[in-house]
């Protein structure tokens, strides 16, 4: 054997090398670019504690207001000595629904972490230990945040029958269907968690003895094969949809009335 060629062991290999020729690194960067933006983006929001309401419609950012101090309160939980912004009363159920959803887990774990960066790409973190120790073991609370979030978009689809009333009487405005929309979308987003689809059917042996289950089960099986694009386009309805409430209550932009 030549003594000029080494043999390099797994471990002398370089961090995120491969052989692959294809742009393998377009899509992580792009789960950077869009995951880190609506995080900066919320974050602001959160922060600004202002137009987040315009009757009738309230940004599902603040929903359900549960501070006194609301600009349109839902459920006065919280006394008005809560000075700071009534986003971070709630935002952090759906924020932890997403954080430890099992499909963002491996969007960012490979975008974020590099732990892959991609297929046949090498661990950019030496260290990276699974999910078997702290911190990423409490990603094990997802089941929770399920049941936490179905809480909340049931106060968004209340939110949603509110845009329908304009004044006392009925009406149909853009934010009505805007409102509406991003209920529905967060809704087949939570419906098609790899949790909701385990509570309909796991830990049955025979189908056959529990056929209410079953039914549940494959209608949220196929629900779950689009998990990954729902988690997307929701992201970008609730996204969309503070935008829209916020730039009406600005008087950037006026609300179209349908009916
Ligand atoms: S797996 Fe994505 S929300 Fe549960």
């Amino acid at each position: 054997m030549n003594k000029s060629l080494k043999v390099l062991q797994p471990s002398e290999m370089i961090a995120g090398s491969t052989n692959r020729t294809d742009a393998w690194w377009k899509e992580p960067l792009l789960v950077v670019m869009v995951l880190g933006g609506f995080a900066i983006y919320a974050t602001w929001a959160a922060l600004q504690n202002k137009h987040y309401f315009v009757a009738p419609y309230l940004s599902p950012f603040y929903s359900p207001c549960l501070s006194a101090n609301c600009a349109d309160c839902t459920l006065p939980l919280i006394g008005k000595w809560w000075n700071l912004s009534p986003a971070f009363l709630i935002l952090w159920v759906p924020g932890g629904f997403r954080a430890t959803c099992y499909y963002y887990r491996k969007a960012y774990y490979r975008s974020f972490f590099g732990s892959p960066p991609g297929c046949a790409v090498r661990d950019v973190s030496k260290s990276y230990k699974g999910e078997s120790a702290f911190p990423f073991i409490l990603q094990n609370i997802h089941r929770y945040f399920f049941w936490m979030s179905l809480v909340i978009l049931a106060f968004l689809w209340w939110d949603a029958l509110h845009a329908f009333k304009f004044e006392g009487k009925f009406g149909v405005g853009v934010g009505s269907l805007v409102l509406t929309g991003n209920a529905v979308l967060l809704s087949l987003y939570s419906l098609s968690c790899h949790s909701c689809r385990h509570i309909a059917g796991g830990g049955l042996d025979v189908f056959s003895k529990a056929p209410a289950r079953h039914r549940m089960w494959k209608t949220f099986t196929k629900l779950n094969e689009n998990h990954q694009l729902f988690a997307w386009i929701s992201l970008f309805g609730v996204a969309l949809t503070d935008v829209y409430v916020r730039l009406l209550s600005m008087g950037v932009i006026k609300d179209f009335r349908i009916i």
